[in-house]
């Protein structure tokens, strides 16, 4: 297990002085305070914080859909300052992944079209794109879902397709934000298989936000968020459960 000691071994990302404020009026709103935290190849990393402290602005800006206020970014050794919008969006399309809490699935387009569309700009043969699709839904037991529309679809089955739609383009990091939101115990224990499963075969990092309880679930760290601050840093040393209440 790589750990943060670890110093022969490269951060796949870092955050330093990470602090995101938003100015409402005359408010001004501090989300995220003076961040630091690095996360190495292979991690699997659960981001734990009550409703409202900062989890989804913090992986909007690991993403670089948002920028912070002070502080920077790396990921793979790119820092996120140097880098243009459409560097940040081509960095989105093949190498970070981000699962949203809101979903972000496109309403008119089936299950299959959804997670086909994850391989736009990266696999170009049409055929391909299909066939790849189809494979990886059925793996995840949508195979009888294909022509369904999001709305014609349960939110577990929703998540499943979201998941797909990420995870097809094989990222080196993976942002899921509250992936098992909503969902019941049994549903949720699926999803968290599948991710397992994934990252089993593609040594992918992944970094899970959640303010929920999880079904039992290995991970190797937990960054725990506190009004914007990270509290804690609990690193798991066997069989570390992802359940925190
Ligand atoms: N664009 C914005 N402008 C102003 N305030 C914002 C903006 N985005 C988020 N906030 C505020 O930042 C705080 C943190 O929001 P965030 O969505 O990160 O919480 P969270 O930890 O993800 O919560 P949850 O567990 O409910 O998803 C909230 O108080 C929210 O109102
Ligand atoms: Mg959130």
């Amino acid at each position: 297990m790589i750990r943060e000691n670890d110093l022969t071994t490269p951060a796949l990302l870092q955050c330093r002085n990470l602090s995101k404020t938003f100015h409402l009026g005359l408010r001004k709103l501090e989300v995220l305070r003076h961040i630091d935290f690095q996360i190495y190849p292979g991690e699997t990393v659960l981001l734990f914080g009550k409703c409202g402290h900062g989890k989804s602005v913090l992986l909007s800006l690991l993403c670089g859909l948002d920028q912070p206020t002070t502080g920077d970014i790396n990921f793979d050794g790119t820092w996120f300052h140097s880098c243009t919008q459409n560097q940040l969006a081509y960095l989105r399309r093949t190498q970070i992944g981000i699962i949203f809490q809101n979903l972000n699935l496109l309403p008119k387009w089936t299950a299959l079209e959804n997670v086909a569309a994850g391989l736009e700009d990266v696999v170009s043969s049409t055929k391909t794109r299909y066939s790849l699709a189809q494979n990886l839904l059925e793996e995840m037991g949508m195979g009888s879902r294909l022509d369904h529309l999001p709305i014609e679809l349960s939110m577990g089955e929703q998540q499943r397709v979201a998941i797909a739609r990420t995870l097809i383009r094989e990222p080196k990091l993976i942002l899921a934000d509250e992936p098992t939101g909503d969902l019941d115990a049994v549903t949720a224990g699926q999803i968290l298989h599948i991710f397992h499963s994934y990252l089993k075969k593609t040594n992918s990092t992944l970094l899970v936000a959640t303010h929920g309880i999880y079904p039992d679930t290995k991970c190797d760290r937990i960054l725990n968020l506190n009004h914007g601050s990270l509290s804690q840093l609990v690193y798991q040393n066997t069989e570390p459960l992802w359940k925190v209440v």
